[in-house]
């Protein structure tokens, strides 16, 4: 065999895929595991790319993304606090991509990333490609928030980037203004920029401090936004990612080098997107948690108060067990799939997706409720 990269050798595959295809192969399992919206794409939205394709809106875009869609997301930015100009935005194919050309853009092999843990996978895997290394800072013991005494622990002449993820996945949990203060002071006046990974910041039940926001911080930031998650869009494969002028400089062309453009006719539909009301989606996002985070605590369940996205990170320490014995045997035994908190580096924990119908969620929780019971 030919070698290969060797930065891919340790690249692990998602636990998630697993464990949802080992509930597939069970007959009669419910799945809690998915994370994406079960609604629809707006109407609105899906006229707007039919129109798009039939007046032949089907030639390559600009490599940056087209100027009506960088001038819609430049004003929906601008008037929700975080000032950029058309120039400072870069359209992608997804945020997967924005988090992508951000990370790959930015860490040399050797570079250390700060995560926040639990966390989505994904960034390390990116780091992992870039021969960076990824630095933990676990949450758990401090409420899930970020304190400056362990993020003082963390930071060291290496560290590069710090990510945010708020609302976060697998939590829910929303960042405080006294996290965000830590990071911050942690941050200015030194070489180390941070991610913002905003996916479901528009899905926040609750206030949700943003240092996208921050003008202190304009010169070291990068923001990674979707439209999957606030519009039901996940299968069209776009987002965004705004920085400073002499980072986009750079992220332009290893995002040319990449993708070439996002295809034309979803760029129109985004603009249509980004005027279409998210309200709705997330007022039903919102009944669904107070359902399941209602039926946990009956259950003697606990979980960091989930404030926005859509899940549940539950404990379950109590019962002895590793989460993916946990979550293996839920599945044989209880016919109930969840993701085990492994996949986000925290053992202890599983992590449960609302994103179901009423119907499913009620199945869901009963069948919690009677696995537990067999502990
Ligand atoms: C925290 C987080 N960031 C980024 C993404 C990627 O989203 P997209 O569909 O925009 O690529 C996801 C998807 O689940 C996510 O949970």
């Amino acid at each position: 065999m030919i070698p290969l990269n060797q930065n891919l050798n340790a690249l692990k595959r998602s636990q998630i895929r697993v464990y949802t295809n080992l509930a597939r192969a069970t007959t009669g399992c419910a799945m809690l595991t998915i994370g994406e919206p079960d609604l629809d794409t707006p109407e609105a939205v899906k006229l707007a790319a039919m129109e798009a394709i039939q007046n032949n809106q089907t030639h390559y875009a600009p490599n940056q993304g087209t100027p009506d869609l960088r001038k819609a997301i430049a004003d929906h930015e601008t008037h929700r606090g975080n000032a950029v100009t058309p120039e400072q935005v870069l359209v992608t194919i997804g945020a997967c991509q924005a988090l992508f050309t951000a990370l790959l853009g930015i860490l040399n092999p050797g570079d250390e990333l700060i995560v926040p843990t639990p966390g989505f996978g994904l960034y390390e895997t990116i780091a992992t490609i870039a021969g960076a290394k990824t630095v933990p800072l676990d949450v758990t013991k401090t409420g899930f928030q970020i304190t400056q005494e362990a993020l003082d622990a963390v930071i060291t002449p290496k560290t590069k980037a710090i990510l945010i993820n708020s609302p976060c996945n697998p939590t829910g949990v929303i960042f405080s203004k006294e996290s965000l203060a830590a990071v911050k002071r942690a941050v200015l006046s030194r070489p180390i920029f941070i991610v913002c990974d905003n996916v479901y910041h528009s899905l926040s039940y609750s206030d949700c401090p943003d240092l996208s926001c921050d003008p202190d911080l304009k010169e070291q930031l990068i923001l990674c936004q979707s439209f999957s998650k606030p519009w039901a869009m996940t299968g069209w494969r776009i987002g965004y990612l705004t920085c400073p002028d002499y980072v986009m400089d750079r992220l332009l062309l290893l995002s040319a080098a990449t993708i070439t453009a996002v295809p034309t006719f979803l760029q129109q539909a985004a603009i249509t997107a980004l005027s279409t009301p998210t309200a709705p989606m997330r007022e039903i996002y919102r009944q669904r948690r107070d359902y399941v985070t209602g039926r946990l605590t009956a259950m003697g369940l606990s979980f960091p108060e989930p404030e926005g996205a859509f899940y549940v990170f539950v404990n379950i320490e109590k019962y002895g067990l590793d989460s993916e014995t946990f979550c293996s045997r839920m599945i044989r035994e209880g016919l109930l799939a969840a993701v085990p908190g492994s996949c986000f580096g925290t053992d202890g924990y599983i992590r449960l997706s609302y994103c179901y119908s009423d119907e499913e969620l009620k199945v869901g929780m009963d069948r919690l409720e009677a696995f537990i019971a067999t502990l």
